[in-house]
């Protein structure tokens, strides 16, 4: 078995999907902060789909890890889920396998059914009615399994609850949620009272995925849930964002189950006859999850809890993130023109702008005294 990857000397590793959210949280951690030499090409330059890219690609380079955070849109048709998500993500394992080297996949809770304290055996059966996101991340979860002992194949399933991070730009989960709250086209709470989820720092998979690489005795063959400790309410998190931004909308009724499916309906039908004019309009993907908002879904992190590994930042969790998670979304989608400029002075954790504003001489009697650092320190190159 391979006896991990240290970081004595640059190791070469690939990560697929490193534009995307869990990807460019990797890419960033394991090149910057760790030194590794990582090659993280784009879906144009190696597409899961197409078997002769993987082929050319990795006749090329010779890692020594294989990390796969790629994903299709969730709303992609059944042919291009099961060649991208299955097909491509086996094929990545047939080459850690032919080079000896980890394969770390990462998965999601959506193999997993409804319930509270799931643990990772608990998984759904396999079956039709799975949406094709689910049953593509099933079917490699069982595959990956069947090459470990048929084939040697030496890897780690990283499951994730609801990612939360910055650098979403496309604006997917849990942060399609938080944008209908910030644009305020969520009038109600689309859940009911007690419905609580896991969650996953995107920030934290790097540490996660780093520790399983160095300890492959331990973590080789294994799933692990990797999220927070703590589940979290759905109805909390909307009204945390909702105070934060000091925003009347969404009210804090509950919108009953099936209020919520037919409004669904009806827009279905209203976007059909809007496409039908030639303008392009489409629900959110998310949209199909809407079960998930009304059913708790918590992981059990007890796994995560008995490994070797140490949460490098147990006391951040979600509503730690959140002002941070505003500052850094709103200002984006502003600019980017998705809504209309919102005063931050609401939601500035340091209240330095609310000061900046009204009482421009005691901000700076504070800066000159010191009491206040709003600077960088910049030192003269070497
Ligand atoms: N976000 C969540 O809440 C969540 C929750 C649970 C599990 N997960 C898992 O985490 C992983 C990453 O999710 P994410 O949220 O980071 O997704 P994401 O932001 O949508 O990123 C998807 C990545 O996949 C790449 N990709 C798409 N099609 C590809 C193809 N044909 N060949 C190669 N690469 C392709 C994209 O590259 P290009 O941009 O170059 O096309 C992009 O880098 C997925 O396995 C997902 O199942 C995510």
């Amino acid at each position: 078995m391979n006896q991990g990857v240290t970081t004595s000397k640059k190791k070469l590793g690939i990560i697929i999907g490193g534009s995307g959210l869990v990807g460019g949280a990797l890419v960033y951690y394991f090149q910057k902060k760790w030194g590794y030499d990582i090659l993280a090409p784009n879906s144009k330059k190696l597409s899961l789909r197409e078997p002769d890219d993987i082929k050319e690609y990795f006749q090329s380079h010779q890692p020594e890890f294989i990390i796969n955070a790629a994903m299709v849109a969730l709303d992609s048709n059944p042919k291009l889920t099961f060649d991208v998500n299955y097909v491509g993500s086996i094929n990545l394992a047939k080459v850690a396998i032919a080079l000896g080297i980890p394969y770390i996949f990462i998965s999601s809770a959506a193999v997993l059914p409804p319930g509270e304290d799931l643990k990772e055996t608990d998984t759904l059966p396999l079956t039709a009615n799975l949406s094709n996101y689910a049953k593509s991340k099933l079917m490699c979860e069982l595959t990956l399994e069947h090459l470990r002992k048929t084939e040697g194949l030496d890897h780690t399933v990283v499951r994730l609850a609801i990612v939360y991070g910055k650098h979403d730009h496309k604006i997917q989960g849990f942060h399609r949620l938080f944008f209908s709250i910030v644009d305020q086209s969520m009038p109600a709470l689309p859940t009911q009272k007690g419905v609580y989820h896991s969650y996953t720092n995107s920030k934290k998979i790097p540490y996660f995925v780093h520790h399983i690489l160095q300890n492959r005795d331990e973590f080789s063959g294994q799933t692990y849930h990797f999220v927070d400790p703590e589940p979290v309410e759905l109805s909390r998190i909307i009204l945390t964002i909702r105070n934060y931004l000091m925003l009347k909308r969404p009210m804090a009724i509950y919108i009953p189950l099936p209020v919520a499916t037919i409004g669904i309906k009806f827009l279905r039908v209203i976007l059909k006859i809007i496409n039908k004019i030639g303008i392009d309009a489409r629900l959110p993907p998310e949209i199909m999850f809407i079960d998930n908002f009304y059913q708790p879904q918590t992981l059990s992190g007890q796994k995560l809890q008995d490994s070797s590994f140490t949460d490098p930042y147990p006391e951040r969790d979600i509503f730690s993130l959140i002002p941070d998670l505003i500052q850094y979304y709103v200002t984006r989608w502003e600019q980017m023109n998705l809504i209309p400029p919102i005063n931050k002075c609401f939601f500035d954790p340091e209240k330095l702008s609310e000061d900046f504003l009204d009482e421009p001489q005691k901000l700076l009697a504070s800066i000159l005294s010191k009491k206040i650092e709003p600077f960088s320190n910049f030192e003269k190159p070497t």
